[in-house]
């Protein structure tokens, strides 16, 4: 069975170019990049979307009247596109309450630090190793977890770490974080739960007696 993925974006992508190259390199298991979706036209992430042929949409919340309206366009369109599994890679828009029920430990987010430290409300992009550096850990790294109804409060499902040099500088660190840890941690995550997601459709095996 074919796990249907959704990537959900708002830049660059370089995580869904990881998803994509680890795709290609029949590393996802049953996973298949099916939808992009950007939440502002125009994104490099779309770019990407069309270079490898995969169908992507952007999603603008100001297109909508409210917010309902555009987390109903959501669900419409993971529900049209029959995407079993939802990932956010560096999507700054919330995802709405219909749509954590319809895929409850079906969307999963990944966040450049070790979570519990420098995640929630605010911290996004630069603002998240500026405050690693101000606070002068040095470690930090990369989560991948579940998305729930609170920023960055899922549980987790894989973490690595990063070491944070003398000289850093929010940039160096920003990409030291994603080479040494997003590119792989993400695709490692996203085989995970495809495996699990192939197994769930296996009939349950019946004991002999
Ligand atoms: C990444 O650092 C990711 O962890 C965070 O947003 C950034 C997105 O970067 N959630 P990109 O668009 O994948 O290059």
């Amino acid at each position: 069975m074919i796990t249907r993925i959704a990537v959900l974006v708002s830049g660059g992508g370089t995580n869904l170019q990881a998803l994509i190259d680890a795709w290609k390199a029949e590393k996802l298991e049953t996973g298949e990049i099916a939808l992009v979706i950007s939440s502002k036209k125009g994104t490099y992430a779309l770019q990407r979307a069309a270079d490898n042929g995969i169908p992507s949409m952007a999603l603008e919340r100001k297109a909508f009247h409210n917010m309902d309206d555009f987390h109903d366009a959501m669900l419409e369109a993971l529900t049209r596109y029959r995407i079993d599994l939802v990932v956010t890679a560096g999507f700054l828009t919330i995802i709405g309450p219909k749509v954590l029920a319809a895929y409850e430990k079906k969307i999963i987010n990944i966040h450049p630090a070790l979570i519990p430290s420098f995640c929630g409300k605010g911290f996004y992009g630069l603002h998240v190793h500026k405050a690693a550096l101000d606070y002068g850990v040095k470690v930090t790294g990369a989560t991948v977890h579940y998305v729930n109804g609170e920023i960055d409060g899922g549980e987790i499902i894989l973490q690595k770490a990063v070491d944070v040099l003398p000289d850093d500088t929010p940039e160096t660190l920003q990409r030291r974080v994603m080479e040494e840890a997003e590119w792989e941690l993400l695709p490692m995550a996203v085989a995970l739960l495809c495996r699990e997601n192939k197994h769930e459709d296996e009939p349950l095996q019946v004991l002999p007696e």
